[in-house]
């Protein structure tokens, strides 16, 4: 799996799922607000042309009215949809009831301990945002890397995705730290595996083939 689309574009997500090497799409409220369609419509459509998890992030202002909502948008694809819960005390409740019949996501993830606690309500996935950590707390990668010792010392099935990632080395870096998925916005995913160096190799060797 490794490397998730982070859009509700329908567009970019063919353009990604065209590159083959591209494995699942998340996406939250604000990118939802962004898309075309209304949120139903887009995580259906998402499911169709990912071969692997789209996650829908629960917004319902009540516990009771987000598990009506993740059992709602998990019954849209059964196959596909994995929930997005944001970490606090009343959500672990929500992860603990959804979990063993609907892959539950903890996000906005920004302590080992509410990683912990997600990993002990269940959460198949932890998500920690990165660059946002970075500019909030100081050190987004030593959270990456104390949640991965968390995942490690709890011996949990849990796995580490994650996101608000901006530049190749971030992510990089991010996965040495000890994620094992990445989601990142389409135009960076395009920046991946494009090397200047590359570019200048293949020219040279060009150039000599027809010396
Ligand atoms: O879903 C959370 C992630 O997309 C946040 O990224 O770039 O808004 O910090 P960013």
């Amino acid at each position: 799996m490794g490397i998730f689309l982070d859009s509700a574009s329908v567009s970019e997500a063919r353009r990604a799922m065209a590159l083959g090497w591209v494995g699942g799409i998340t996406t939250n409220p604000t990118l939802m607000a962004r898309a075309e369609g209304d949120p139903a419509t887009i995580i259906r459509r998402l499911g169709e042309v990912s071969p692997g998890p789209v996650f829908y992030q629960v917004t319902g202002s009540s516990l009771a009215a987000r598990e009506d909502e993740g059992r709602r948008f998990h019954a849209l694809d059964p196959d596909k949809v994995v929930l997005k819960i944001p970490a606090s005390t009343e959500n672990m409740a929500l992860v603990v009831r959804l979990s063993p019949e609907v892959p539950c996501a903890l996000t906005a993830v920004y302590s080992g301990a509410q990683a912990w606690v997600g990993c002990e309500a269940g959460a198949r996935y932890v998500i920690p945002y990165v660059s946002r950590a970075t500019r909030l707390q100081g050190d987004g990668l030593g959270l990456v890397t104390e949640i991965a010792q968390v995942l490690d010392a709890c011996e949990s099935e849990a796995e580490m995705l994650a996101a608000s990632i901006k530049t190749p080395e971030e992510a990089i870096a991010t996965l040495l730290a000890g994620a094992r998925h990445l989601t990142l916005p389409l135009e960076l995913i395009l920046r991946l595996a494009d090397h200047p160096l590359s570019e200048a190799a293949v020219a040279e060797f060009n150039r000599a083939g027809r010396d």
